[in-house]
């Protein structure tokens, strides 16, 4: 069978059955019906001819086998590292954990919310600091995201200084985001005493990229004398050995976790972190879990603080942090676990050793070490591209750190083979002995790590069953439909997904020289040349690592634009109040000021407000930022007008494509007046979601944003003041999280232009028959042309709950007893519910979907006809756990049985959520966000609290 054909949940028949539902005789009929004409685009995609699993993976091991895989010893902030094949196996490659959605349905999300606050105590523990976030998206962003933070709450400073001493990518990432605030950069050797004034802060490296440890405490006080923070990147797995930042005053720690297990992968996906003192705590990026507790009393958790995320403060967001990479972090979690804090000092000890013994060698040898003290890195003097290629020869990457010196970092996976080789490389005979290089007033004092989780397992037994305990808390795509609108919750093909982690593909590190990286890059490459295809536009890049990063790298490109046309006034962003959050913390982030234009009574764009506010701002406008298809989820037929009018006054035209599943193969946003657009690769592009990341989201532009495009962090440094027009960076690496792209490009090979093109056609007739079969139940909110929509639909519960006091969040906790995920709640119309089913679902998993919600709007029925109160409502106390309707407490007027087993066909499948309704207020007003002691769970059932009115009003990350 062809891969489309399992790719696309119903059957022929069902699809006919579904289609005779809505009233349409062919795919093709509905799709003509539901477009408008004006812009589906001509013929069909030029893509190659659909390849079968087989071929697909023939075909990538072909390109893998055109790598050379160096082992690594270059550093940089990518190492070596051993993923335990029980975390490999059980996490990474497995389904449950990398199909889960992000937890902001907390209840049936406790296993991955409990790894993510593994990985927050980890980051918290070893760096001394007194909260972490899970996580962020590479170790440079990461210390672009502290440049933000410390402008924010360093109101009056205007400097930022860089320790020279940062790698290089991370430097230039930074710089460019702290030029863009408008802030001085200052890049300079934080080793050496501060003189500057007028600071918002300083990220200073420990250790720096030579690997050299230099003692943070001068540069910690002098920069706090002088009213700044500090932030400092440090290496994880170092400070195992060296005193945590939290300890010397540090306010901020970033750094990257992908040394904890996590494959070089070409550069990422890694999961970073950043932790800070508490009184930095609200204005942290990124997304925190926290402890909370359930109607019961017991403890559960949470993402906290979630009013702070983008999607409600929008312009005034503290980042535009979505997508962030969860899949590594809970990965990087679940290594620090497997080792414990006496393992992970063993690994860092190791490593040390290694390091040490090569630069005595090299010493005894003659030659000079150019650090005396270091951690894992050791920069040999006088050395340059002959050792560099010898070594390359022998299978070994090294750094070339300039003509005189060269870098070698150790990892994980070094043995006394590769020492020898390494040796051998530089001329260097043979292995001597070596003192400990760590400063003796930096050695690590303070423990880490103390509680239970991270020593209780030292058995694989042990680890497997815990992942496997975790896993079975959550509900992921490999048991139920997530019908989560806006995020395309669709089959992630395993004939890509596989492939990751060949060693040919994720053994790479980013910096290795491209004659030995040909499979990688032309992987890319050809994947880029399909997407610029689909989108329509002229080239596109793929850097940005989240579809957030999408948005901030097209801005910038608009921005950088603008600039270069000496277009300097141009600093507005036109957004529909319908937009995703992200889009107006985006804009903020590149500088541009957010206005937005209202929406019409049919949720399309208000034309007469949008005519006001360019009339009023039409020299100013730098852009618009539209949705299409809308988060409304109709094809709205104004798209190409909008465009038009901002065209008009000189703005351009960004189209966010997270919703490129309605168009992919049937119309592009570059041939309807997009000037750049992001895709997210995790959702249309069948990249899974990994409970929150990884994240690949490209951007596609016009020809004449070619040259603004994100320029390569680590080679092409623009220095400031530099007028030349240029792309600014947006990740650490070229190709940002490079090492999935074999999913989308899998998924791409395997379907071809008409298998694309069938996949948008059954997205949309599974969110017609849905919206169809659900109308009477509950209201569709907007339908465009002939009364259909688009690849997903809402909801209107604001009747309902204005009637009996049920809200849209009731709903979404009820369906958790009927095994689902929710849809997305409250966005983008509050008291609404967005089902977005996919084409991967087949018509048997619709129906069921169908008959829980018909199901649930008959329990409402109850409430409507006076036959129970709406507080006592099986829907209002919702969900339940298998302890709750099993013991002997019983204090409802509904059965145990209405409440678990409210339709037959979960007789044989059933989902029991781990713990009850989740306080949500409560988990914010007593903030924990690290893993609570054991004790805490230990309640007696004697001692249980009364199960009461909890507080249902629909908080964020009931969101989605
Ligand atoms: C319409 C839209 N735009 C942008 C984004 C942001 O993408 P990411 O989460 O990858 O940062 C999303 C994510 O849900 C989205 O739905």
């Amino acid at each position: 069978m062809d891969y489309i054909s399992r790719h696309i949940g119903p059957t022929r028949d069902e699809t006919q059955e579904m289609l005779e539902a809505i009233g349409y005789a062919s795919l093709d009929a509905l799709i003509d019906a539901a477009i408008p004409q004006g812009l589906r685009m001509d013929g069909v995609l030029k893509l190659p001819k659909p390849l079968t699993e087989y071929e697909a993976q023939a075909r990538l091991q072909e390109l893998a086998k055109k790598n050379t895989v160096l082992k690594a010893f270059y550093g940089q902030g990518f190492f070596s590292t051993l993923t335990p094949p029980v975390i490999r196996r059980g996490v990474v490659e497995d389904a449950g954990w990398y199909t889960a959605y992000t937890p902001y349905q907390p209840e049936i999300s406790q296993g991955r919310l409990e790894a993510l606050l593994n990985f927050q105590t980890v980051v918290q523990d070893l760096t001394g600091l007194d909260i972490a976030n899970a996580s962020l998206l590479d170790e440079a962003s990461a210390a672009a995201e502290a440049v933000g933070l410390m402008s924010r709450a360093v109101k009056k400073g205007r400097r930022v200084l860089l320790d020279s001493r940062l790698h290089p990518q991370v430097i230039n990432v930074a710089a460019e985001r702290g030029r863009v605030f408008d802030l001085e950069v200052e890049v300079t050797d934080l080793s050496q005493p501060v003189v500057a004034e007028d600071l918002v802060g300083a990220i200073v490296a420990y250790p720096g990229t030579e690997g050299d440890i230099v003692d943070p405490s001068p540069v910690i006080d002098a920069v706090h004398e002088r009213g700044g923070l500090v932030c400092v990147d440090a290496d994880i797995l170092a400070l195992t050995l060296l005193e945590a930042p939290g300890e010397f005053g540090a306010d901020i720690a970033i750094g990257t976790t992908q040394r904890l297990g996590v494959p070089l992968f070409y550069g990422g996906p890694h999961a970073a972190f950043m932790a800070v003192t508490d009184k930095l705590r609200r204005q942290m990026p990124g997304r925190l879990v926290g402890v909370s507790k359930d109607a019961e009393g017991y403890p559960a958790y949470r993402l906290a603080l979630q009013t702070r995320e983008q999607h409600i403060r929008r312009e005034k967001a503290t980042s535009n942090i979505c997508t962030a990479q969860a899949l590594l972090a809970v990965t990087a979690s679940m290594y620090a676990v497997y080792h414990g804090p006496a393992g992970l000092t063993e690994i860092a000890e190791a490593i040390h050793g290694y390091a040490t013994r090569f630069a005595t060698s090299i010493e005894k040898a003659g030659m000079r070490v150019r650090h005396a003290q270091f951690f894992d890195t050791v920069v040999v003097e006088d050395a340059g591209q002959e050792a560099v290629d010898k070594l390359a020869k022998a299978g070994y990457l090294v750094r070339k750190l300039d003509d005189e010196a060269v870098a070698v970092a150790f990892g994980e996976d070094c043995d006394d083979d590769d020492l020898r080789a390494l040796l051998e490389g530089f001329g260097a005979g043979e292995i001597s002995e070596g003192e400990r290089r760590i400063p003796a007033e930096l050695q690590r004092k303070t423990e880490f790590m103390t509680h239970e989780v991270f020593n209780s397992i030292s058995s694989e037994t042990q680890m497997m069953r815990y992942i496997r305990k975790l896993g079975d808390k959550d509900l992921a795509l490999d048991r139920t439909m997530i019908p989560l609108g806006s995020c395309t919750m669709k089959l992630n093909p395993t004939a890509g997904v596989e492939t990751i982690t060949w060693p040919e593909f994720a053994n790479v590190h980013p910096f290795t020289p491209d004659e030995y990286t040909a499979g990688w890059r032309e992987l890319i490459e050809e994947l880029a040349g399909w997407l610029t295809e689909i989108t329509g536009y002229d080239a596109v890049s793929m850097q940005p690592n989240s579809g957030a990063t999408g948005e901030y790298a097209g801005l910038m490109a608009i921005r950088q634009y603008h600039l270069s046309r000496g277009d300097d006034q141009r600093d507005i962003c036109i957004i529909p109040a319908s937009a995703h959050g992200t889009n107006a913390a985006s804009a903020s982030l590149a500088n541009l000021r957010v206005v937005v234009v209202a929406t019409a009574e049919d949720g399309s764009i208000d034309m007469a407000d949008l005519d006001e506010k360019i009339a009023k701002h039409a020299d100013n406008i730098a852009a618009i930022m539209i949705t299409y298809p809308s988060t409304h989820g109709v094809y709205e037929d104004t798209v190409r007008d909008v465009a038009d009018k901002i065209h008009a006054v000189g703005g351009q035209v960004y189209i966010d494509g997270a919703n490129m599943n309605a168009l992919t193969g049937v119309a592009r946003p570059g041939d309807f007046g997009g000037d750049v657009s992001h895709l997210n690769l995790h959702k249309t592009f069948t990249i899974p979601h990994g409970g929150g990341g990884p994240g690949v989201g490209p951007i596609g532009v016009g020809e004449h944003l070619i040259p603004f495009l994100p320029s390569d962090a680590n080679t092409d440094y623009v220095a400031e003041g530099s007028d030349a027009a240029h792309g600014v960076p947006v990740a650490g690496t070229y190709y940002g999280s490079a090492g999935v792209t074999q999913i989308p490009w899998a998924y791409i090979a395997m379907s071809g232009a008409e298998g694309l093109k069938a996949a948008t056609s059954n997205a949309v007739l599974a969110a017609n028959y849905v919206a169809h079969e659900l109308n009477d139940a509950f209201p569709v909110l907007y339908t465009g042309e002939n009364g259909l929509v688009a690849h997903e639909c809402i909801l209107d519960l604001n009747d309902i709950t204005a009637r009996t006091g049920v809200t849209a969040a009731d709903v979404a906790k009820r369906l958790v007893d009927y095994g689902f995920h929710a849809p997305t709640l409250a966005f983008p119309v509050a008291g609404t519910l967005m089902v977005e089913p996919t084409e991967s679902e087949d018509k048997a998993e619709l129906d069921r979907f169908i008959e829980a919600m018909c199901s649930i709007r008959e329990e409402i029925r109850q409430i409507e006809n006076g036959e129970i109160e709406y507080e006592k409502s099986v829907i209002h106390n919702a969900p339940y756990t298998a302890h709750s309707v099993t013991r002997t407490e019983w204090p409802y007027d509904f059965s145990r049985e209405q409440a678990a087993y409210p339709v037959d066909t979960l007789v044989h499948q059933k989902y029991f959520p781990p713990v009850r309704r989740i306080d949500e207020a409560y988990g914010d007003r007593n903030l924990q966000c690290a893993c609570p002691p054991p004790e805490a769970f230990d309640i007696a059932v004697d001692e249980l609290e009364p199960v009461e009115e909890i507080d249902v009003t629909t908080t964020e990350e009931n969101r989605k």
